[in-house]
C-alpha cells in the first residue's frame, strides 16, 4: 500500500485528536471484509442472515433516534454565510470547527479508526474524485465498501495527489471495560453533519445511519462536489441515469432529479410493460457531467452501490432491486424472520410468524407498528443488478438526450410535460415540490419545494445553484446538443385518494413518449406551463382501467396552476438578489400564458 507523507500526517493528526485504541488502514480485501462482519456478528452489531437464502449478507438495527438523513443538523460552514444561502443552515467555518474539534478529542477512545480510501467514480477516470475517510464504525467500512471503490488500489492511484478528507465518528467513546451498545450514536443535538466547501472537507460527528456517515454519498458526491462543479463548470446532481433501448434498437439515456424516496432506484432499474423495449441501469440515485469532445453532455454514475428504500421494493414492483440484494448485501432497520432471512411492509409476502421487527421485538400485528422502519434500506453492489448498463463504468460516462425532474404531487402538475426550451427547463426544475417521504427525521408533512431534488444536497447558495444551470446552457459548446428537458409525475392521485397512474414498469409508456420526443417523431401540445402529449400519443395498449382516466392524469387546471404560481412566487422571493433573471423572466411568462 502506497502511503503519502501528506495522508500520513493527516492521519496522525486526526488519530493524535480521536485518541482510538488502534488505526486500521483497509485495503479493501474479501479477507478483511469477512473479519470485520465476523467481528461485528460477535459483539451483536450484526446478524448474519440464513447463507442458504440469503449468501454472504447480513442484518442491522440502528438505534431508534438515528434512521435517517438529520437535516436541521446539517451545515454547510463557508466562509460567508449569504453564500450557504436561505436553504441552508450555516456556520461559520472556524467557528463549527472550533466546536467539533472538542467533540472529536477522545471520541474514539475503546473503538478503532478505520482509514478507508475511496474513489468516487471509476478508478483512474478522468471525472472521477478521490476521497479518504476516517470512521470509528466498522458498518461504515463494509458499507463504503459496496458503496464505492474503497481500499489498497486508490491509494497507489492517489500518490502524493489531492483527496477530500472525509472525517466520520458516532461520536460514543467507550471507558475502559464499558461494554460497547448495538449501535453507538450521539443524541440528536449532539449530531453534526457539516461541510466546509471552501477547503473541500466534511466533518460528520454523532450518526452512523446513511448519507450521515457513508461520507462518499450526500456529503462528498453532492455537498462537496456540487461546490466543485459550480466552481469548474460541471454538474453533480441527485439523479439517476439509465440507458432506453427502443425495439429497433437505438438507444439514448436519460437522467432523472426525484427528491429522497420519490422513485429513483425504482425508475433506474425498471422492467418495462411494452414488449420491445428496454432499460439498462447506469446508476440510481447521483450523476457527475461534463461536456464530452463531441459537445454532448456525459454522465458518470460516482457509486459503485446502491443505498436503496426497502419497504415495498418486491418482485412485483422492482425485481431487479430485489435480485441485486439476492446476496452480498446489507440490511438496515428491515425486519428479520425466524428463519435467519429479511422481511419488510410490501415484500410481496405475509409476514412469518415470529419475525423480529427493526426497533427487535416480535411483531405483533395488533399494535400497528411496522416491522420495517419506512426509511429501512438495502446496500448492494451495483454490479449484481441484472440490467446493469455494460457503459455503466465507463470512465468517458454515457451521452444524456434527456432529464426529467419530478416529486410526489397528489394534485396539480400532469403525468408529463416538456419545456420549451432549455431555460423554461431550469425554471421546471427550480419549481419542483414533493410530499416529504421518512428519507429524512423531523420534516413537517405535507408539500415542500425542493428544487431540482437538491434542497437538501446543495452545498452552496440555491439562487446561485439555478444560476449555475443557466450558465450550463449559455455555455453549452453545442447548444442543439443539448439534453431536452421533462417534468414527470408519477403520484398524481383521484378523488379516492388512490394514484391515478399505475406507475413502476408502465413508467415506460411515459419514457417511450418522451425518447420519441427526442427523436422527433411524436407530437406535442403547447399549454401554458409546458408541451403536453398529443391526445393518444402516450401507447397505453394492453393497460387496463386507464384510458378513461388520461384526461384527469394529463390535466393542466388553470385554477390549480395559479394557486401553484402564489407558492412559486414565496419560493422565489426566498432567494432574493441571487435569483437569476432568468428565473424571474421564466416566471412572469408562466403568468401570462396562464392569465392569457
Ligand atoms: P432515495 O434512495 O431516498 O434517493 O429514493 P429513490 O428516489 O431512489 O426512491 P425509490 O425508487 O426507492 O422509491 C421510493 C418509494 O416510492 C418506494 O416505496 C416505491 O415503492 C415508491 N415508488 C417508486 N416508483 C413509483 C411509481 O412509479 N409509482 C408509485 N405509486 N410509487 C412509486
Ligand atoms: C436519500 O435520502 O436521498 C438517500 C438515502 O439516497 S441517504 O444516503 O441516507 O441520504
Ligand atoms: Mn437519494
Amino acid at each position: 500500500m502506497t502511503i503519502s507523507k501528506k495522508v500520513e500526517k493527516w492521519v496522525r493528526e486526526w488519530s493524535d485528536l480521536c485518541q482510538p485504541d488502534a488505526i486500521h488502514w483497509c485495503d479493501g480485501s474479501d479477507e478483511e471484509n469477512q473479519k470485520l462482519l465476523d467481528m461485528m456478528v460477535d459483539s451483536g452489531m450484526a446478524v448474519k442472515l440464513n447463507e442458504a437464502k440469503r449468501p454472504g449478507s447480513y442484518y442491522f438495527q440502528s438505534d431508534p433516534s438515528d434512521v435517517a438523513r438529520v437535516e436541521n443538523r446539517t451545515f454547510i460552514c463557508s466562509a460567508k454565510q449569504e453564500d450557504a444561502g436561505p436553504t441552508n443552515n450555516w456556520m461559520a467555518p472556524a467557528e463549527m470547527k472550533k466546536l467539533l474539534t472538542e467533540e472529536y478529542r477522545g471520541c474514539m477512545k475503546g473503538r478503532i479508526m478505520y482509514v478507508i480510501p475511496f474513489s468516487m467514480g471509476p478508478l483512474g477516470s478522468k471525472i472521477a474524485h478521490i476521497g479518504i475517510q476516517i470512521t470509528d464504525s466498522p458498518y461504515v467500512v463494509v458499507n463504503m465498501r459496496i458503496m464505492t471503490r474503497m481500499g489498497k488500489a486508490v491509494l497507489d492511484i492517489l500518490g502524493d495527489g489531492d483527496f477530500v478528507p472525509c472525517i466520520h465518528s458516532v461520536g460514543a467513546p467507550l471507558a475502559p471495560g464499558q461494554k460497547d451498545v448495538k449501535w453507538p450514536c450521539a443524541p440528536i443535538e449532539k449530531k453534526y453533519i457539516s461541510h466546509f466547501p471552501d477547503t473541500n472537507e466534511t466533518w460528520s460527528f454523532g450518526s452512523g445511519y446513511g448519507g450521515n456517515a457513508l461520507l462518499g454519498k450526500k456529503c462528498f458526491a453532492l455537498r462537496i462536489a456540487s461546490n466543485m462543479a459550480h466552481r469548474e463548470g460541471w454538474l453533480a446532481e441527485h439523479m439517476l441515469i439509465m440507458g432506453i433501448t427502443n425495439p429497433e434498437g437505438v438507444k439514448k439515456y436519460v437522467a432523472a432529479a426525484f427528491p429522497s424516496a420519490c422513485g429513483k432506484t425504482n425508475l433506474a432499474m425498471l422492467i418495462p410493460n411494452i414488449p420491445g423495449w428496454k432499460v439498462e441501469t447506469v446508476g440510481d440515485d447521483i450523476a457527475w457531467m461534463k461536456f464530452g469532445d463531441d459537445g454532448r453532455l456525459y454522465a458518470i454514475n460516482p457509486e459503485a452501490g446502491f443505498f436503496g428504500v426497502a419497504p415495498f421494493t418486491s418482485m412485483e414492483t422492482n425485481p431487479n432491486a430485489m435480485l441485486s440484494c439476492k446476496a452480498n448485501s446489507i440490511f438496515t432497520n428491515t425486519g428479520l424472520t425466524p428463519d435467519g432471512d429479511i422481511w419488510w411492509e410490501g415484500i410481496g409476502s405475509d409476514i412469518p410468524e415470529g419475525t423480529i421487527t427493526w426497533t427487535n421485538e416480535v411483531y405483533n400485528k395488533e399494535n400497528g407498528k411496522p416491522a420495517a422502519h419506512p426509511n429501512a434500506r438495502f446496500t448492494a453492489p451495483a454490479n449484481q443488478c441484472p440490467v446493469i448498463d455494460k457503459d455503466w463504468e465507463n470512465p468517458k460516462g454515457v451521452p444524456i438526450s434527456a432529464f426529467l425532474f419530478g416529486g410526489r404531487r397528489p394534485g396539480t402538475v400532469p403525468l408529463v410535460y416538456q419545456a420549451f426550451d432549455w431555460n423554461h427547463g431550469v425554471f421546471m426544475g427550480s419549481i419542483v415540490g414533493s410530499e416529504v417521504t421518512a428519507a429524512a427525521i423531523g420534516l413537517k408533512a405535507g408539500v415542500r419545494r425542493d428544487p431540482f431534488a437538491m434542497l437538501p444536497f446543495c452545498g452552496y447558495h440555491m439562487g446561485d445553484y439555478f444560476g449555475h444551470w443557466v450558465t450550463i446552457g449559455k455555455n453549452a459548446p453545442d447548444k442543439k446538443k443539448l439534453p431536452m428537458i421533462f417534468n414527470v409525475n408519477w403520484f398524481r392521485k383521484g378523488p379516492d385518494g388512490k394514484f391515478l397512474w399505475p406507475g413502476y414498469g408502465d413508467n415506460i409508456r411515459i419514457l417511450k413518449w418522451i425518447f420519441e420526443r427526442a427523436e422527433g417523431t411524436t407530437g406535442a401540445v403547447e399549454t401554458p406551463i409546458g408541451l403536453l402529449p398529443e391526445k393518444g400519443s402516450i401507447d397505453i395498449s394492453g393497460l387496463s382501467g386507464v384510458a378513461d382516466k388520461m384526461d384527469d392524469i394529463l390535466k393542466v387546471d388553470k385554477a390549480e396552476w395559479l394557486d401553484e404560481c402564489e407558492l412559486i412566487a414565496e419560493h422565489q422571493r426566498l432567494f432574493g438578489e441571487r435569483l437569476p433573471k432568468e428565473m424571474l423572466e421564466q416566471f412572469e411568462s408562466l403568468k401570462k400564458r396562464l392569465n392569457g
